[in-house]
């Protein structure tokens, strides 16, 4: 296959995108190409060129950055059986992981390789744009979830048990916590999840039992008030400020003494005195590392198509569409660092 490939091409660290020509990469073993028709933005792809130095030493560049990709198969590696061209898919590409740190699998250009393990059909009624808002968001609440070096919690399925265990997701209302909630609620478990109070119904929506406003100075004592005598099962800590409260009620209810950061370690270990708590072990989320794992072929092949299908999972947030074409991307990039609530950016490709 000979395409004509595009990409928003990051010249160095701290430099301006570029739109220009790219070459098409065809599928290896056990990869698609997909002919990207929209992509979502993320905090880390705008970060400026220090950042990408300390948290992303690896990269190379050129770059094409992004992670969130929706379109259609247009080419199967060999070892790919259960996508075929034309499929209408949903993917999280990992061209700036350090395992791949390559061009081709950065989401921002029209052809993107994507690992098979890591791809979703959407159906029909799911349109690209609002799928485009799953794979990072997805992939990291189901890192600190499901990986036994994080809250190690039972896999979602169709028909889950109902636990008498609570999960607190702490930042319900972002995108990682919508699909935190969303997971948790697959597995059978309760949710307790803070919010600002007029995103409450939202994540009532999502299937959170109890909600708290993460502002209330009140809030560690409400939170343990809700969780109640269900024991904690784990606690995802996501936000800015997230980490010390979540310890602190970590340590004051039974149950999983374990409380996963939506920061990577690196971030986490140096956190201050008063988020650290007796007994109260905490791990930093890198939200690429399910595609090395067990956790990312569960979710991604085994139970989110079927999940999308039958409407027991949302794409949530709702999809805020900024514009068309990758030269929109630096601007929905813009908008993101200044600030947004309960949606998700995403720009048409
Ligand atoms: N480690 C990884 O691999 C990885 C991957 C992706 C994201 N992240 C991190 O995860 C966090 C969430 O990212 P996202 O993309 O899901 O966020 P997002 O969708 O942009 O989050 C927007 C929401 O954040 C809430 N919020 C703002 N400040 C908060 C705080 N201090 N504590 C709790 N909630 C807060 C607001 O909710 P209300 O309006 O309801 O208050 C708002 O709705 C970010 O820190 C991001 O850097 C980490």
């Amino acid at each position: 296959m000979s395409e004509q490939n595009v990409a928003l091409w990051l010249p160095k660290r701290g430099a301006r995108f570029e739109v220009g020509p790219a070459p098409y990469t065809p599928p290896g073993a056990n990869e698609v190409v997909v002919r990207v028709r929209a992509v979502a933005v993320n905090f880390i792809d705008g970060i400026p060129g220090f950042l990408y130095r300390v948290v992303m030493p690896w990269l190379t560049f050129p770059a094409v950055v992004g992670s969130d990709v929706a379109g259609e198969v247009v080419e199967v590696g060999t070892g790919v059986t259960r996508l075929r061209p034309g499929d209408r898919v949903v993917g999280h590409a990992f061209g700036v992981e350090k395992s791949q740190n390559r061009a081709a699998e950065g989401a921002f250009q029209h052809y993107v390789v994507l690992m098979q393990h890591m791809v979703s059909p959407i159906p029909d009624s799911l349109s690209f744009e609002r799928a485009a808002v799953l794979p990072l968001a997805l992939s990291t609440a189901a890192t600190g979830m499901f990986q036994q070096d994080h809250l190690g919690l039972a896999m979602p399925g169709a028909d889950p048990v109902e636990r008498s265990e609570t999960v607190l997701v702490w930042g319900g209302s972002t995108s990682v916590g919508s699909n935190a909630i969303q997971l948790a609620r697959n597995a059978g478990y309760r949710v307790v999840a803070t919010a600002s109070p007029r995103n409450f119904d939202y994540v009532r929506s999502l299937g959170a039992a109890e909600t708290v406003d993460r502002r209330s100075p009140a809030a560690v004592d409400e939170i343990v008030d809700r969780i109640g005598d269900s024991p904690l099962a784990g606690t995802l800590a996501i936000g800015s400020g997230s980490l010390a409260p979540a310890v602190a009620i970590a340590s004051r209810t039974t149950g999983s003494k374990r409380v996963a950061s939506a920061q990577p370690e690196r971030l986490v270990r140096i956190r201050p005195p008063w988020a650290r708590r007796p007994g109260v072990r905490v791990s930093g989320i890198w939200g690429g590392t399910l595609k090395d794992n067990e956790v990312g072929p569960a979710i991604y092949t085994g139970f989110l198509p079927a999940a999308l299908a039958t409407g027991a999972y949302r794409a949530a947030p709702d999809a805020t569409v900024v514009g068309h074409g990758l030269a929109r991307v630096p601007d929905a990039l813009r908008q993101l660092r200044g600030g947004i609530s309960a949606t998700k950016l995403v720009v048409t490709v």
